[in-house]
């Protein structure tokens, strides 16, 4: 069997721990690995290697994509010639290299040309990644939870210099039309205003919050996070005309994207790849390895004993962790 491997999109952090655990788990199970280079750009014009264990060595505290990323190849309308179909040379040059299935590691954008080359007769998976965590069938993409943190940060950084000028700053994360990340963001950082594009918002009323934070004397700031999809200009515009104090804005921009994933991307991608290998090695194809998780659950307060959780031994992660060779002292 025969299996390649693609991150498409743009990157993030987290993306070289998906492909490493996907390789080792596929590798372990005697499965040709191929890693195919910047998305779906190298799948039209067959840039591939093989992946072996020796590729795997490097440590899950690097970010971007050790098979580099491209967010504009498209099969279905190539860009850079002018925009003809060529999903019928690519699934003819995969065939003719014996590529029995493909794992995308991607967003939407890759998630919808993977539908299309499946539908075609080219199998395959997707892992879901994007820092903006807008793809349906999964709560958490890889990525998300790093670039929440780099917001959050930042964030927490503005507060304090806007709050020694009594300044309004805002802070406008990524995350396309989607408010995910600078929700996440706002909230964890306890920004005074989130502004997403789900929401329409009274720029009166955002005057008005600002003018009396400006004038309570222990406030004077205030710390807004709005996301990509707000129209941030024109808010700073009229906060600055209407505003007895002095209003910026930040564009944070790829830093939320790069550097090292935190250890909760880590350790989604690591189960998200490890799920993927074992659906890849057993031929189960055409479907996207989404995270679901419920949510609050009352449980009844009964003895200690059972308010303490063990990790099972089937634990999705031990067994990653297994695969990948990690010594669990047994
Ligand atoms: O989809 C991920 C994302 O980072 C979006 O949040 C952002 O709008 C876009 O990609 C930026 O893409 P590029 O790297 O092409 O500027």
């Amino acid at each position: 069997m025969h299996v390649a491997v693609l991150t498409g999109g743009g990157d993030c952090a987290g993306l070289d721990t998906v492909v490493r655990t996907l390789t080792l788990s596929l590798l372990n199970r005697h499965i040709r690995v191929t890693g195919i280079e910047r998305g779906y750009w190298g799948l039209m014009r067959q840039q591939w290697r093989a992946l072996r264990r020796v590729d795997m060595q490097s440590h899950s505290d690097v970010g971007g994509s050790l098979l580099g990323c491209h967010n504009r190849a498209q099969p279905f309308a190539d860009p850079e010639h002018g925009g003809p179909d060529v999903s019928r040379q690519v699934l003819e040059s995969a065939r003719a290299h014996h590529i029995d299935g493909i794992v995308a590691v991607g967003g939407d954008g890759t998630a919808t040309i993977a539908a299309r080359l499946h539908a075609q007769g080219l199998p395959h998976l997707v892992v879901p990644k994007t820092i903006d965590n807008d793809l349906a069938g999964t709560q958490r993409c890889v990525g998300f939870d790093t670039a929440v943190s780099v917001a959050c940060e930042a964030l927490e950084r503005l507060r304090t210099t806007a709050r020694s000028h009594r300044r309004v700053l805002i802070l406008q994360t990524m995350g396309r039309q989607t408010g995910w990340l600078a929700l996440h963001a706002g909230v964890s950082a306890q920004a005074d205003v989130i502004l997403l594009p789900e929401f329409p918002f009274s720029i009166e009323k955002l005057v008005q919050h600002c003018l009396q934070r400006a004038a309570a004397p222990r406030l004077g700031h205030t710390l807004i996070c709005a996301a990509e999809g707000v129209d941030v200009e024109a808010v700073q515009r009229v906060l600055a005309q209407r505003l007895p104090c002095e209003v910026r804005h930040v564009r944070l921009g790829h830093v939320q994207r790069g550097g090292p994933p935190t250890a909760c991307d880590r350790l989604l991608a690591t189960q998200l790849a490890h799920a993927a290998a074992l659906d890849a090695a057993s031929g189960h194809f055409g479907h996207l390895v989404g995270w679901q998780a419920q949510g609050c659950q009352r449980v009844a307060l009964t003895d200690a004993e059972s308010l303490t959780r063990s990790v099972p031994a089937e634990h999705p992660l031990v067994k990653a962790a297994m695969d990948l060779g990690v010594s669990l002292g047994q």
